[in-house]
C-alpha cells in the first residue's frame, strides 16, 4: 500500500511525471499556508492548492510590498498564469507590452511561453489573486517552496534571483515550470549542464527536500473576495 504524503511530506516530482498532473498528487501547500519572500517583497498566502484540483490548477493570494516584484523576466512554458487585482495596483509586462491593473477584479491572462514579469508601482500593498493553470504541482513546489526558501536563506541576489551553481541545478530541475528569459535558454541550458555536475558535487540540489517540507511561516485566514474577483471563479 503506498502512503499519501502528508502537508509536510511532499517530494520532489520529477519532470517526466509532473508533466501528465495525473495519478497521485503531493500535499505541497494547503489553504491558509504563508509563504513569503523576502528579496522580492512577495507572500502567498495558499487558496486552492493544486493537490485539490488533481493538479490542475493552484489559487493563490499574493500581497505585494512597495516597489516589490517576481524575479526575474521568465515564461510558464506550460502553464497559464492569470492575475486578478483586488486592491492596489500591479503593473505587468507581458509580449513586451505594459498592463496595469488598477481596478477591482481587473485580470490579465499570460499564456505558456510568453515572456512577462510584474511588480508592484506604487507606494502601497497590492493584493492580488494568482491562478496557475496547468502544473500546478510543480509550480508550487519550485516558486512558494524552492525559490522562496533559498530567498529566506539568502541564497539569491537582491533580485532574488538564485546564486549560479545553485541557479544551475534549479533551472534544470525545474525547466518544466519556469524558465528566466535572459540569456536565452539555449545559452542558459548549455551553462547550466555544465556546471550542474560541479554544483552537485559541491552538494546543491535543484529540489531540496528540506525546502519541500519546511514549515510555513504561518497560518493566514483568507480574505472574502469581492464579486468582481469571485466572478473568475475563484
Ligand atoms: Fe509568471
Amino acid at each position: 500500500m503506498s502512503a499519501r504524503p502528508g502537508p509536510w511530506r511532499a517530494g520532489c516530482s520529477h519532470v517526466a511525471r509532473s508533466v501528465v498532473d495525473e495519478g497521485e498528487i503531493p500535499v505541497n501547500v494547503s489553504p491558509g499556508e504563508v509563504y513569503e519572500n523576502p528579496r522580492c517583497g512577495e507572500r502567498i498566502v495558499v487558496r486552492t492548492p493544486a493537490s485539490e484540483t488533481g493538479g490542475k490548477r493552484s489559487v493563490m493570494d499574493l500581497y505585494v510590498e512597495p516597489g516589490g516584484f517576481a524575479a526575474g523576466e521568465h515564461i510558464h512554458p506550460i502553464s497559464h498564469e492569470r492575475f486578478t487585482l483586488v486592491r492596489g495596483k500591479l503593473a505587468v509586462i507581458q509580449g513586451g507590452r505594459k498592463t496595469v491593473l488598477d481596478k477591482v477584479g481587473q485580470s490579465i491572462l499570460i499564456q505558456p511561453g510568453i515572456e512577462h514579469r510584474w511588480w508592484n508601482p506604487t507606494g502601497d500593498k497590492t493584493y492580488a489573486i494568482c491562478e496557475v493553470i496547468g502544473n500546478g504541482t510543480r509550480f508550487e513546489q519550485m516558486v512558494m517552496r524552492q525559490l522562496f526558501c533559498l530567498a529566506v536563506d539568502g541564497k539569491t541576489n537582491a533580485e532574488g534571483m538564485p546564486k549560479l551553481l545553485q541557479r544551475a541545478v534549479t533551472s534544470l530541475e525545474f525547466q518544466d515550470v519556469l524558465r528566466f528569459v535572459k540569456p536565452s535558454w539555449k545559452r542558459q541550458r548549455i551553462l547550466y549542464e555544465i556546471l550542474a555536475p560541479v554544483a552537485r558535487r559541491l552538494g546543491y540540489v535543484g529540489c531540496n527536500p528540506e525546502y519541500m517540507n519546511r514549515k510555513p511561516s504561518e497560518i493566514a485566514v483568507l480574505e472574502d473576495l469581492p464579486d468582481e474577483v469571485l466572478a473568475w471563479h475563484y
